[in-house]
């Protein structure tokens, strides 16, 4: 683990430290990824110095955390102030039209999870969505279509790469 890797964490940076820094940590890793892996989980135990086994402890204890990704795309769009004023609701109402998808659900097909998180770190930006670690920002209704036909290619792709 280098100097570099723990300091590119905005989660470790942030809580590093800080009394209860451990459940913020992970609760804001699982609002960014759509669930805590378990590299995250380990460079968090190297960064904090706190046991892997204990941060288990933690994760598997609350029911609210998840241990795999609930979709091969997570689509998390904020819903944080500056997100919700321009404009996160009619985007959280597109995603879930075109997807046929309730907020906090997994398609069928396992390909799409969309959540709503708070503020991702780039309010400039907003309205905000990051889907898989990839921020789209200053984001309209009118372009979720594109996005969604763009990851349902790039999964194809994977697919037929896979079976050859
Ligand atoms: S409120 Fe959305 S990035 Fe800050």
């Amino acid at each position: 683990m280098t100097e570099k890797s723990v300091k590119e964490n905005p989660a470790i940076k942030k809580w590093k430290g800080k009394r209860g820094a451990l459940i913020m940590a992970l609760h804001e890793m699982q609002d960014q990824m759509g669930y805590v892996p378990r590299e995250s989980a380990m460079e968090l135990s190297v960064a904090m110095d706190i046991p892997l086994a204990q941060i288990y402890e933690v994760l598997t204890f609350y029911n609210y955390f998840k241990l795999e990704a609930p979709g091969r795309a997570v689509i998390s769009i904020c819903t944080g102030t500056a997100c919700y004023l321009k404009g996160a609701p009619d985007l959280v109402k597109e995603f879930s039209k075109e997807l046929n998808l309730e907020v906090g659900n997994s398609s069928p097909d396992g390909l799409f999870h969309l959540q709503c998180v708070r503020c991702v770190g780039c309010c400039g930006l907003a309205p905000v969505v990051v889907i898989n670690g990839k921020t789209y920002g200053k984001l309209k209704p009118t372009e979720i279509k594109h996005i969604i036909a763009e990851w349902r290619e790039k999964f194809a792709q994977e697919d037929a790469a896979h079976a050859n």
